[in-house]
């Protein structure tokens, strides 16, 4: 039987539709179609998003049918995920897919889009076993979580402002780079030296597996404030005019702050797979595509004879293989949700056991 569950997942909490399709647990077809529009605005415009959405869901979901061999009445049962997100972005794939699943007559299945997250380390082989230690960076959160069974979560740390993906975004808004920053401060600190600037790196040494990245996107609007450096949409400082930085320059603030970022991100993830001796790591979410990100946790785990996951790049941002994935899982358990379920915009991972459990 399992062999032939045959499930759609739906994603399109931000800016990216994307449907797949999964059978027996393996992918048949991902289909993510990114909404460029938002690129001229320096950030997702959340109406925009949504209409977006509403224009391409079912083109999406005809291509990835299409390119699955699947006909739809072959489906088993229909995923989306349900939260957190934009909710006029979540509405569009909620409501398609509850409205698909009755159609066909089979079960719908919510999925929590940071679980997904987690889950894209599940779509390849090998696949890791428990307990696993996962660090999520997206544009919205970066947590690190325990999880010693499937779909039992223990959130060991989070940030307690801007999540990694977002101060990215934020610097390259800065730097004048446009919207997704990441890819594009990426790409540019392969060509720069990444101690060329001191910027600081925040441990938080009474919150040992938190985060915060605030004071980091500061230090760099400051740097580019103290040397008259070009800052987007400013000509002038103080009536002294902005001077324009110049491409090495440029390259160097990248990696400086890239290389920053991760070194907090990866000394973090190593001291809490010790801490609580699991041996087998992943990374999930937008920010785990950086390839400074990939090669630097690939060393660490390596020094401490760990085994990593990180997932391909095409499963790393938003895609419809991982709410796939969890409504694969979700279905062999008989775990659907009801038609009433809606949006919510803030949903939390769903925890098991808080992190004080652990050592009780
Ligand atoms: O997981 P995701 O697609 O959407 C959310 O759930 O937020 O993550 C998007 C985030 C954005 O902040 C984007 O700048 C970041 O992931 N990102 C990257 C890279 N690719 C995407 N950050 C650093 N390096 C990258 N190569
Ligand atoms: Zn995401």
């Amino acid at each position: 039987m399992e062999n032939s569950v045959t499930i759609l997942g739906i994603e399109t909490s931000c800016d990216e539709t994307s449907v797949a399709l999964m059978r027996g647990g393996v992918l048949l077809s991902n289909i993510v179609s990114s909404q460029y529009i938002h690129e001229q605005y320096g950030g997702v415009v959340p109406e925009l998003a949504s209409r977006a959405h509403q224009k391409l869901i079912i083109p999406v979901v005809r291509e990835a049918l299409h390119r699955s061999g699947v006909h739809q009445n072959e489906i088993t049962a229909v995923a989306a995920a349900f939260g957190p997100g934009l909710m006029g972005s979540l509405l569009v794939g909620v409501n398609f897919g509850k409205t698909f699943a009755f159609g066909l007559g089979v079960p719908f299945i919510g999925v929590n889009h940071m679980e997904a997250h987690i889950y894209s380390n599940f779509i390849d082989e090998p696949k890791p076993n428990f307990p696993l230690l996962c660090l999520t960076v997206s544009g919205g959160h970066t947590q690190l979580v325990l999880m010693r069974n499937d779909f039992d979560y223990v959130i060991v740390g989070e940030t307690r402002d801007d999540a990694a993906g977002e101060a990215f975004d934020k610097v390259a808004k800065m730097l004048g780079l446009g919207y997704p920053g990441g890819p594009k401060i990426g790409g540019l600190a392969k060509r720069g030296n990444p101690s060329a600037i001191d910027f600081p790196r925040s441990f938080l040494n009474e919150d040992r597996f938190g985060f915060s990245f605030s004071g980091i996107k500061t230090s760099v609007l400051y740097y580019l404030r103290d040397r008259h450096l070009q800052i987007a949409g400013k000509t002038f400082d103080d009536g002294v005019p902005l001077m324009p930085i110049d491409d090495v320059l440029l390259a160097n603030i990248c990696a400086s702050f890239q290389s920053a970022v991760v070194d907090v991100l990866v000394t973090k993830t190593i001291d809490a797979a010790k801490y609580f001796g699991v041996q087998d790591v992943a990374v999930a979410g937008g920010v785990s595509a950086n390839s400074a990100l990939r090669s630097a946790m690939t060393s660490a785990v390596k020094k401490e004879c760990l085994r990593l996951f990180i997932p391909q790049i095409q499963y790393c941002t938003d895609n419809g293989a991982m709410i796939a994935e969890v409504g694969y899982r979700k279905f062999l358990r008989g775990s659907f949700s009801a038609f009433n379920l809606s949006a919510v915009a803030n949903a939390d991972v769903p925890v098991l056991a808080d992190k004080e459990a652990l050592s009780r």
